[in-house]
């Protein structure tokens, strides 16, 4: 384990504004990380927000306890489940809807690592992250885009990778799955588009549906504590902006693409990554 400090600098835990004020959001892997920073910005705008989390039960439990701490009143909830599994996908989804009554945001956030060099990695290796951050994304969009189709409404935002973009040593398996984020993005994109013309519920200055990927950087996070000190300090001084990117400023980007006023933002991938594919 290396030296990287993951403790949040600049949590909101006040409201910062009300664009988001009624809305429902379901982020994938909220407990912690990215996913719980995305949570808070979300609610700092007036969202109300469901946590999806797989193994962790107590870290869930605290996350709940502190957000409801922060967000007296604001409608929070934590929902177990395996999103490479379709079942448990649309379990969640529907322990949501009845929980809250609607989703409007749909954060695919959930993601894994099995770093190894191509050539040493296993068959499971592979699959594995290819069914947690690509199938999962997947099993998690389709019965929400169901819903928000029916609706009329909803944003969907992927948490791809800069790796996704670029490829890194060791991690094959984690940069094909987050590279097929992004085409599985504008796919849904496309198809969102097009049903609801076709429904004819594209509305000239509607919310509409749209869907579109950030590509975070090296955050500081638990997912980077694996990486060797040695590579690890290779990896900084290849960030044109000089640091790890915290958590809070992925979740700022998520919350802008998130608002009914970005309804003209669709298909695009967003890079938070201080420079780095330059
Ligand atoms: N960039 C540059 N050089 C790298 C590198 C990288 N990403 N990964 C490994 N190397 C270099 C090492 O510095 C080392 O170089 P030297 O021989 O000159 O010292 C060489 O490759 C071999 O590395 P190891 O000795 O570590 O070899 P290993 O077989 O024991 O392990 C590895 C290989 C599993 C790839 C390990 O190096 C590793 O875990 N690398 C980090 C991979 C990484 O960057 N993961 C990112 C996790 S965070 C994330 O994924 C979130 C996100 O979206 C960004």
């Amino acid at each position: 384990m290396n030296a990287i400090s993951t403790t949040p600098l600049d949590q909101p835990t006040v409201m910062a504004g009300e664009k988001l004020a009624g809305k429902v959001a379901l982020v994938t892997g909220g407990s912690r990380g990215i996913g719980a920073a995305i949570c808070r910005s979300l609610a700092s705008q007036g969202a109300s927000v469901a946590a999806g989390y797989s193994g962790n039960t107590d870290r869930a439990e605290q996350f709940l306890k502190e957000f409801e701490c922060d967000f007296p009143g604001q409608g929070a909830s934590v929902h177990q489940g395996n999103v490479s599994n379709p079942e448990d996908c649309r379990r969640v989804v529907q322990e949501v809807l009845e929980r809250h009554g609607r989703i409007d945001i749909l954060v695919n956030n959930a993601g894994i690592t099995m770093d190894k060099m191509a050539m040493k990695m296993s068959v499971e290796e592979w699959n594995t992250v290819l069914a947690v951050n690509l199938s999962g994304s997947f099993y998690m969009a389709q019965p929400v885009l169901e819903h928000m189709v029916e609706r009329g409404t909803g944003r969907i935002i992927f948490v791809s990778s800069v790796i996704g973009e670029t490829g890194n040593i060791g991690q094959a398996n984690y940069a094909a799955s987050k590279a097929g984020m992004l085409g599985l993005t504008k796919t849904l994109a496309k198809e969102a588009a097009f049903i609801l013309a076709r429904a004819g519920k594209l509305v000239d200055d509607g919310i509409g549906i749209t869907v579109n990927t950030v590509t975070p950087g090296f955050v500081a996070t638990e997912m980077l504590e694996a990486v060797p000190e040695k590579v690890l300090d290779k990896i900084r001084s290849q960030i044109p902006v000089g640091r790890l990117c915290r958590p809070e400023e992925i979740a700022r980007v998520v919350h802008f693409l998130a608002a009914d006023a970005s309804a003209y933002i669709t298909g695009q991938v967003w890079g938070v990554n201080g420079g780095l594919d330059m």
